[in-house]
């Protein structure tokens, strides 16, 4: 777990190489309806890189070598409606801050000070009090804040340090857990419901949160499905993309994909040996030095071979590659960054994963690529190819046009509901071998098949 220490390090670190004072701003509670039942709180990612400070309405300002913690003090209600709340000078001694003011002497605090820099955060009430604070134009997402600040934070955040990857690998432990226990409640009869509450019930039983709405579905080529609306046959696959959250934010990204009656059908089986194939082969590229569209096109070589084997596509490898028409099957990016956001950094758009100079093809496909640097120690990264059937892309006229050629249109029409296929892990760049920090989750087909049916205990059922 990242200490007081590493963040006053971090901290340091930012006050050396971004000059004058800086104003981090923490989100704040959003209501969900009333202001007293909020939404589920998450602090800004880059406030807890440099302050481990959970607390809602918290911001720091870090000036002259100094930091200065501002927390909304404890009202008199406290005891009664949440039970003891520790006063401000308790909550910042516990995160390593020797200063610290409440929340409303910030605005006296900053007017104090030369011209602060500062970021646009996800809450928008906190940033357009920061942009009140900074005269600086502020959206999340858009305009970001200080140009040498949001560099600096790019840079620092962008390489994990061994005590994150070490919250990663205990994090990653629950979130295997929760897969197998989808996995084992899994047959057909049991509903899309069941299995997501399962999964996140083993997550909640950790202590922890999910890092993101977990997908749980047989209609896995809706890529970001989240509709829960299907109850599983025999002969269906079932693919769940979900990953627990650590305490201190850094998220897991996990996708298994798994048949429904235990026994993958030949046709099934094939295309899941592709995908895992083209995941193995991505992983292996995984090491210093490697241009990360590089292993996004290794992948889509393997998956272009296979599509050639099937049929589905009638051209070489190399002219799927050269025209994208492998992406009819394989529409997205083989990964991104991960680490504090699930898409590490991506509220900085492509300035944070794509190298100076590098700009997004334009191609159908690899236009999803989400990342393209060449890859450091430290960089953690998802590799997640798949293989989907989209009655959507198959149908598309400029498609079939585009791809008259080289893809059998005709021939893809026998695999309409298929579903999809995506295995995803995250992996760390290190000095040598790549380290696959989710990798205890099994991925082999054999395995997979032994750990489906297992549950004996009946499920709660759906409404
Ligand atoms: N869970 C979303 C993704 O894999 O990118
Ligand atoms: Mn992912
Ligand atoms: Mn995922």
């Amino acid at each position: 777990m990242p200490t007081p220490a590493i963040h006053a390090a971090r901290r340091a670190e930012l006050m050396r190489r971004v000059p004058g004072p800086i104003l981090l701003m923490g989100s704040g509670d959003r209501p969900r309806n009333l202001a007293m039942n909020p939404v589920r709180f998450r602090q800004d990612s880059t406030f807890l890189y440099f302050t481990g400070c959970r607390m809602p309405g918290a911001a720091a300002v870090l000036h002259a070598g100094e930091s200065t913690l501002f927390l909304p003090p404890p009202s008199e209600d406290d005891p009664l409606w949440h039970g003891h709340v520790e006063s401000i000078f308790e909550q910042a001694a516990a995160l390593g801050f020797s200063s610290v003011r409440p929340d409303h002497a910030l605005e006296s605090a900053v007017a104090e000070l030369p011209s602060v820099a500062t970021l646009a955060v996800p809450d928008l009430a906190r940033t357009l009090r920061a942009a009140e604070l900074s005269g600086l134009p502020l959206r999340f997402g858009a305009q970001h804040g200080t140009e040498a600040l949001v560099e600096t934070v790019i840079e620092m955040r962008r390489r994990l340090c061994p005590e994150e990857l070490e919250v990663m690998r205990q994090t990653a432990a629950v979130t295997a857990r929760a897969h197998r226990a989808a996995m084992a409640a899994t047959r057909p009869g049991v509903h899309e419901l069941q299995l997501a509450a399962l999964f996140d019930a083993e997550i909640a039983a950790a202590g922890l949160v999910s890092a993101y709405e977990s997908i749980v579905t047989v209609r896995g080529e809706i890529l970001h499905n989240h509709h829960r609306v299907n109850t599983l046959s025999g002969g269906q696959l079932l693919l769940l993309d979900g990953g627990a959250e650590a305490g201190c934010g850094l998220g897991t990204d996990v996708t298994r994909t798994w048949p429904v009656s235990g026994r993958f059908t030949a046709r099934q089986r094939a295309a899941y040996d592709a995908v895992l194939e083209a995941q193995r082969t991505a992983i292996d590229m995984v090491r210093p030095g490697t241009r990360y569209r590089d292993i996004h096109t290794a992948a889509s070589r393997v998956l272009a071979r296979f599509l050639a084997d099937e049929g589905l596509l009638r051209c070489s490898v190399d002219e799927a590659i050269e025209t994208g028409a492998h992406a009819v099957f394989f529409p997205h990016g083989v990964g991104h960054l991960i680490g504090l956001d699930v898409h590490d950094l991506e509220n900085f758009g492509d300035r944070a994963a794509y190298a100076p100079g590098r700009v997004r093809s334009e191609q159908f496909g690899t236009a999803f690529l989400r990342l393209d640097l060449d890859l450091e120690p430290g960089n953690v990264v998802t590799i997640e190819p798949g293989f989907y059937i989209v009655p959507a892309i198959l149908h598309d006229p400029t498609l079939r046009e585009r791809f008259s050629v080289q893809v059998a249109f005709d021939r893809a029409e026998s695999w309409i509901g298929f579903g999809g296929i995506r295995i995803e892990d995250d992996v760390a760049t290190t000095e040598g071998a790549p380290d696959v920090i989710t990798g205890e989750l099994p991925t082999a087909p054999a395995a997979i098949e032994a750990l489906v049916g297992q549950m004996e205990m009946p499920l709660g059922g759906t409404a």
